[in-house]
């Protein structure tokens, strides 16, 4: 392996550029003016901002870049992608399952994506999806990380065989398990699917991801019960509540009641601003909810949230790039989040915070660590965020993984 010095590069806020050296795969050094060495390759990234990787929390890449098979979801509601994605689920082989997967993750490194958490759908009595996924987790490994989450797309209590398609997708070997407690046909399965996926879970020793009240129903709250289990257990750093959009519809006295346990639990969230924007208030006239949980109160309360895609063109997300820069604008403008420091923290929704939920250790540009870092064009977050810029390139483990020529327009007036 070619030790390698990256010259010039500001890493995450710093104002003055610094130089990483990498030996071994590794952060060997990190300061100002560092001496090149004989055999040693050098890079100069002129000032440009380094990042950490960034982090996908939350995708359902079994379903990546299959809209309009067999058909578009036209009514733009959660419950009709469900549906359309349940007749291509019919269709699927591990062959077309990791052709597509290998396309989006792809497209995802070139957007500065090393990590990736996948909810793979259970609710399929041959588990195709799952076998595919879990063979490309191995052979993607040194490029890119992937953490399978066993999602039960259609319930655990009221699809047939929930509860063993669960136990045999953790006997083959996912990272994490899941539940739809607000897709469950009663509120009684809702609270059982929980205590069944968190048994599973302690039972294996995995994480736990739950798609939790993804509805803009103000009584949908499978949270407090995901949240009291966890808190019991002691496991709140291990378990995780992704979407929570019926948050948005709480009412305050509920919600301020409810943050008190949240706090207690520990629990990470993950919000998918861009999709659940869409898909969200479909059912209201005026004045239509944006469905977006909590973010800056939870952020507030010193709650882990992180930000994902949840959707790459698909029954659920026709537009879906893979790019995590248009989650991050689009949720702190729909959250409201744009105070200065609020936009300037707002690349800690990609990196850090879902680096603290997916579990990552060996994380973040210092020494010690695994060299994977990505180079920005541009010199800070803020101005990364605002022009749109391109990921310039990708290392991991001092490896390049990504590189791109920025593009310079000439403006002809
Ligand atoms: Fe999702």
């Amino acid at each position: 392996m070619t030790d390698l010095l990256v010259r010039n590069v500001r890493v995450e806020s710093a104002t003055t550029p610094c130089d990483l050296r990498v030996e071994g795969g590794r952060f060997a050094e990190i300061g100002p003016g560092l001496e090149a060495r004989r055999g040693e390759r050098v890079i100069d990234h002129g000032g440009r901002l380094a990042l950490p990787p960034f982090i996908e929390s939350h995708v359902h890449l079994d379903s990546a870049l299959t809209a309009g098979q067999p058909r578009y979801n036209e009514s733009g509601t959660l419950f009709e992608g469900i549906q359309v994605w349940s007749e291509r689920k019919r269709t699927l082989t591990v062959e077309d399952v990791k052709e597509r997967v290998r396309r989006a993750v792809r497209q995802q490194a070139g957007f500065g994506i090393q990590y990736v958490r996948s909810h793979v759908d259970v609710t399929d009595p041959e588990l195709t999806a799952l076998r595919a996924l879990l063979e490309l987790r191995e052979e993607l490994r040194d490029d890119v990380t992937l953490q399978l989450v066993a999602f039960p797309q259609e319930g655990i209590e009221s699809f047939p065989d929930g509860r063993a398609l669960m136990r045999r997708a953790a006997e083959m070997g996912v990272d994490a398990i899941g539940a739809i407690p607000h897709f469950e046909f009663t509120r009684e399965y809702s609270v059982s699917s929980l205590d069944f996926a968190v048994e599973l879970a302690l039972e294996f020793g995995l994480l736990i991801d739950v798609h939790c009240d993804e509805i803009d129903d103000e009584a949908s709250r499978g949270l407090e019960t995901l949240a009291a289990r966890a808190y019991e257990a002691g496991i709140g750093e291990r378990v995780t509540a992704s979407h929570t959009t019926a948050m948005h519809s709480y009412n305050n006295a509920y919600f301020i009641r409810l943050l008190r346990l949240l706090s207690m639990s520990g629990i990470n969230f993950v919000s998918n601003p861009l999709v659940n924007t869409h898909l969200q208030g479909r059912m209201d006239t005026y004045p239509k909810r944006r469905g977006v949980t909590r973010v800056k109160e939870l952020t507030e309360a010193g709650l882990n949230v992180s930000f994902g895609q949840d959707d790459i063109v698909d029954p659920w997300n026709p537009l879906g790039t893979g790019n995590l820069r248009d989650v991050v604008l689009n949720g702190l403008y729909v959250t409201q989040m744009m105070g200065r420091s609020e936009i300037e923290q707002s690349y800690r929704f990609i990196t850090h915070n879902a680096a603290r939920t997916l579990h990552l250790d060996d994380y973040g540009i210092a020494v010690g660590n695994s060299a994977n870092f990505i180079v920005l064009d541009a010199p800070d977050w803020t101005e990364a965020l605002a022009f749109d810029a391109p990921v310039v390139a990708s290392y991991r483990a001092g490896r390049e993984l990504v590189r791109a020529k920025p593009v310079r327009r000439e403006i002809l007036f």
